[in-house]
């Protein structure tokens, strides 16, 4: 560390406590300590999770560029210092031992004035070459594909003055949309899929080759949109007129047991396809949702140091872009789910088993018969987590009620619904603000025979991420106004169910300020 004089360390002080003063911050007389009262409010802001990943303020989407790299796991993010509008896009960083508790890092990179990321650097992905870390972005406008490198912590980090390295999307071909890289390594060459699409044909990941990762040679779609999910207007919405829309965000492509996983983010939610690759091609078999409501989204995974496949995606806001605002802070980073391949050949996604070290005070309830609603008086809380086993009877629905108020006006609920077999988080009733958006959400879950429903529900302030059975994952936001809306319950309507186990968990902070700092 470079040493300074006692004087130079005065004045830069006064120059630091002057600067942040001059952004409305106060002086505490008694403890000689800065008071920053955005800081302090977003620390105090009952709807800013306790154990998810945010920004420190502002704006946050897509994760980036996670890696596992000498013992730590870290994690970049879209970042934008205005939430509406937003202003261009930079490269948020994080880093964490254990994919719980993070620590804030330096700005990785922010777009260069003149540079072809001048209006933005968007999401990519990193990787290693001969040691040196290395991160492949997005720099806009228009949508080109950039190199950056680093130093051995990732602290630091040069553009290759090369950019961008692929300027523009194939000759010939009228694509959607030409951003968020991957790249990775086979036998000598370097190889890079672009998210992208046809306009009302389909999403495709077009694939590019190259030797010496500053030329790149693009070779053919990786995949396209199968023909059935351009026609399957049972899977169609708003956002995804043709099943899966014709622009594909952020995909990622990965091999997982003996199969390969490719995820996409259609501009409504991610998609996955399980599959075989060879001949540089993929072919889909199997097709499903990595999360049914939208609200996780641009989803990306990465391996970390015990070989697991870990995925990690943006959880947005569901209130008013005014809300937001207000708020001065916007979007999560959502709990990390380790993936394998169940033996139906669909994506199983359970929550990182390191989350129960955030585990409090416990309660447990063994065998019971619920017809109504059933509280659980002796937890409550904003920040928990819930298992339950339950086998639905007669009943026509069942499940939990989180962050309920003591006169039921605002609850959350996560049921499983027999006669349409879906998992449904219902967020529509959480909150009496007009801004808070909210609605319901619903997954698929066949229940095989003899199966109980087996519920996990995290809920953590305004975020509420549901895992059913390893299959089924529905991500939620929520802004109760009631003091009291701390309540949990089992319900069971029109009908009897019968509760295997219910175990709910205070959940502990990861951080004294909501990582504000
Ligand atoms: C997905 C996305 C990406 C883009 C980034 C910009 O949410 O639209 O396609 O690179 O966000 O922030």
């Amino acid at each position: 560390m470079a040493m300074i004089s006692r004087r130079q360390f005065i004045s830069q002080s006064a120059l630091a406590v002057t600067t942040t003063l001059s952004r409305g911050a106060r002086l505490d007389a008694q403890s000689g300590q800065v008071v920053d009262p955005l800081r302090q409010r977003l620390a105090d802001d009952p709807h800013r999770p306790q154990y998810h990943f945010l920004s420190k303020a502002n704006w946050l989407n897509d994760p980036n560029g996670l890696i596992f790299w000498k013992g730590h796991c870290h994690l970049f993010y879209q970042y934008s210092s205005t939430i509406f509008p937003q202003g261009p896009k930079c490269w948020g960083h994080a880093r964490s031992k254990d994919m719980v508790h993070w620590e804030h890092l330096p700005m990785a990179f922010t777009p260069t004035p003149g540079g072809p990321d001048k209006d933005g650097c968007w999401s990519g992905s990193t990787f290693i070459n001969n040691s040196v870390p290395t991160a492949v972005y997005t720099g806009v406008l228009p949508q080109v594909q950039c190199l950056a490198t680093s130093d051995d912590d990732m602290i630091i980090w040069r553009k290759f003055s090369g950019n961008p390295v692929v300027g523009s999307p194939p000759a010939g071909l009228a694509v959607t949309g030409f951003r968020d890289p991957s790249i990775w390594k086979e036998g000598e060459s370097w190889l890079m899929t672009v998210g992208s699409g046809f306009q009302n044909q389909g999403g495709a990941v077009l694939l590019y080759a190259s030797k010496d990762l500053a030329h790149w040679d693009y070779l053919h779609p990786l995949f396209t949109a199968p023909p059935f999910e351009r026609r399957d207007s049972a899977r169609a919405s708003a956002y995804e007129p043709i099943g899966t829309g014709d622009m594909w965000e952020c995909p990622d492509f990965f091999p997982l047991g003996r199969k390969h996983v490719l995820m996409v983010s259609t501009q409504g939610r991610v998609h996955y396809f399980v599959g075989t690759y060879s001949d540089r091609k993929f072919r889909a078999e199997t097709h499903d949702l990595i999360d049914g409501s939208g609200l996780h989204y641009a989803s990306k995974s990465f391996e970390d140091d015990r070989g697991r496949r870990i995925l990690l995606g943006w959880v947005r806001e569901a209130r008013s872009k005014a809300a937001q605002n207000l708020a001065g802070w916007s979007g999560a980073i959502s709990l990390p789910r380790v993936l394998s391949i169940d033996p139906d050949g669909a994506l199983q996604m359970d929550p990182l088993p390191e989350l129960a070290h955030l585990h409090g005070r416990h309660h447990r309830m063994g065998d019971a018969e619920v017809a109504g609603f059933l509280p659980a008086p002796h937890i409550q809380g904003f920040s928990l987590e819930i298992q339950l086993s339950m086998e639905l009877g007669s009943a026509r629905e069942g499940g939990v009620s989180v962050r309920r108020s003591l006169d039921a006006v605002e609850e959350a609920t996560i049921s499983y619904e027999a006669a349409t077999q879906n998992i449904v988080l219902a967020t529509g009733r959480s909150s009496l603000s007009p801004d808070a958006g909210g609605g319901t959400y619903r997954g698929a879950l066949k229940l095989k025979p003899g199966e109980p429903l087996g519920l996990t529900v995290f809920v953590d302030a305004s975020v509420v991420e549901v895992f059913a059975n390893g299959r089924t994952c529905l991500t939620g936001r929520i802004y109760p106004t009631r003091g009291d809306s701390l309540g949990v319950g089992i319900f069971a309507r029109e009908g009897q169910a019968h509760v295997k186990s219910f175990d709910a968990f205070e959940m502990k902070a990861i951080s004294r300020d909501r990582l504000t700092t």
